[in-house]
């Protein structure tokens, strides 16, 4: 069959390679792609967001399945799209997508059907959540509404902060109109795992965990980024944990979905905060995680295309998810001043051999293929993933094979994992 593919990070590239060990797979296309993707996939010129060049292509090629990789197009309704014209295609419609793309539905949501997250009030007035502000308890958390590349949430320490907040959401508009709403939440405490889950509607499939890192720099330290490296499994997510999030929140959350006559079939990323009270979500996202693909992925036993397509058909409950008893730590290689100011189109060596037989994979995000080779083209430039027996020994892999990398301006953090020497 042949495979469509939209986006162009580590995460797509981590899809597509999962799809390229599908028996059932003779051809995958990529749209846009990436440098690293094009080796096993045909990049398509077309952008994410192009739905109707994206669909006239897969009818064009008969595409037997789209799977969609980014946030962007699925909340702008592309799986709507596709389904208009007969495509098959994975991912959420837009009135699931939402979960993602407006943090006021997703609060209401669990509030309604009882799912454990912080405790949070909505505002559209800036003058109202200034007046609200003015009795809150600190640390306190403002969060935008709507997509802002993971950049829109704002821990506030005091009032202070907190007032440049809201003028920097709702008046500056920072991030445009997804500052419009805002939520400003209740701040918790506690380990962070994501967790991503396979759902058809009805059923839903947590796969193995893992850890992002967000800050740009060592010891969590720096501003925020869309992620500079994941560990899987986390240790911190037991096996009674993971019970009661099924209990409390998986299942509840597909059910509501359903309930609001809004069917979730894709991936549901939940963000979990592990606090005192126990497991409470920070988030929902309607997408695999960038990097949690890239350690979540290569750890799967399962056929991923019989996986979606049990998604698809509404048998989920048929398929059982396995995933090897090892680990992964993926660190990503990023050009120096991400994500604020950073150099492009410097050339990148390798000097080794990346072999997924023997636990190395290096999956790109930010890189171009031009006539003078590979060349950096982003902020997130490349995931350097590895396994191993245990999370130690994923860890040292990774960053043994990071060594195998080099650019100019390349950059990482040095403590991807280090919270697991703390158990
Ligand atoms: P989100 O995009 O909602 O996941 O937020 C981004 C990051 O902000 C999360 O990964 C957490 O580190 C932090 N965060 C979000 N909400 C809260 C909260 N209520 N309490 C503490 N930290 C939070
Ligand atoms: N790594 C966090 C995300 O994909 O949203």
């Amino acid at each position: 069959m042949k495979v469509l593919i939209v986006g162009s990070g580590g995460r797509e590239h981590a899809i597509a390679w999962s799809v390229s060990r599908s028996r059932r797979v003779d051809k995958i296309y990529c749209a846009p792609g990436n440098g690293g993707i094009r080796e096993i996939a045909e990049c398509v010129d077309i952008g994410a967001m192009e739905f109707d060049k994206l669909a006239d292509f897969a009818c064009e090629n008969k595409i037997d399945l789209t799977i969609i990789g980014m946030d962007d197009p699925l909340v702008g309704g592309i799986v709507d799209v596709f389904e208009e014209r007969g495509l098959k295609v994975f991912g959420p419609r837009k009135n699931a997508a939402i979960i993602e793309g407006s943090k006021s539905f997703s609060k209401d949501l669990m509030k309604k059907y009882g799912i454990p997250t912080a405790r949070y009030e909505t505002f559209d007035s800036p003058e109202e959540a200034l007046i609200y502000l003015e009795n809150a308890q600190f640390p306190i958390v403002l969060k935008a509404d709507g997509l802002a590349l993971g950049k829109g949430v704002l821990i506030c320490q005091n009032l202070q902060e907190a007032e440049a907040g809201v003028a920097t959401l709702m008046l500056d508009k920072q991030f445009g109109d997804a500052g419009n709403t805002i939520v400003i939440e209740e701040f918790m405490t506690g380990r962070e795992v994501s967790v991503l889950c396979f759902c058809d509607g009805t059923h839903i499939a947590p796969m193995t965990s893992a850890q992002d890192h967000k800050r740009a720099k060592d010891g969590d330290q720096g501003l925020n980024t869309g992620g500079m490296g994941t560990f899987s499994p986390s240790p911190f997510y037991t096996e009674d944990i993971q019970k009661i999030c099924e209990e409390q929140i998986y299942q509840p959350t597909m059910d509501a979905m359903k309930a609001e006559g809004r069917d979730f079939i894709g991936i549901l990323f939940v963000g979990l905060m592990l606090t005192e009270d126990g497991p409470k979500v920070l988030e929902y996202n309607a997408r695999f995680g960038d990097p949690e693909a890239q350690v979540v992925l290569p750890r799967m036993k399962n056929d991923i295309i019989t996986v979606m397509e049990a998604c698809i058909d509404g048998r989920l409950g048929e398929i059982e998810l396995e995933f090897e008893d090892n680990a992964a730590v993926c660190v990503v290689l990023a050009s120096d001043g991400y994500p604020e100011h950073y150099e492009k189109g410097k050339p990148i060596t390798f000097m080794k051999d990346f072999s997924a037989e023997e636990g190395y994979y290096v999956f790109h995000a930010g890189t171009k293929q031009t006539d003078e080779g590979i060349v950096t083209n982003g902020g997130r430039v490349l995931g350097i993933t590895a396994k191993g027996d245990t999370l130690q020994k994923a860890r040292e892999n990774a960053y043994k094979a990071t060594e195998w990398v080099s650019f100019e301006n390349k950059y990482m953090r040095n403590d991807i994992g280090k919270a697991i020497d703390e158990i």
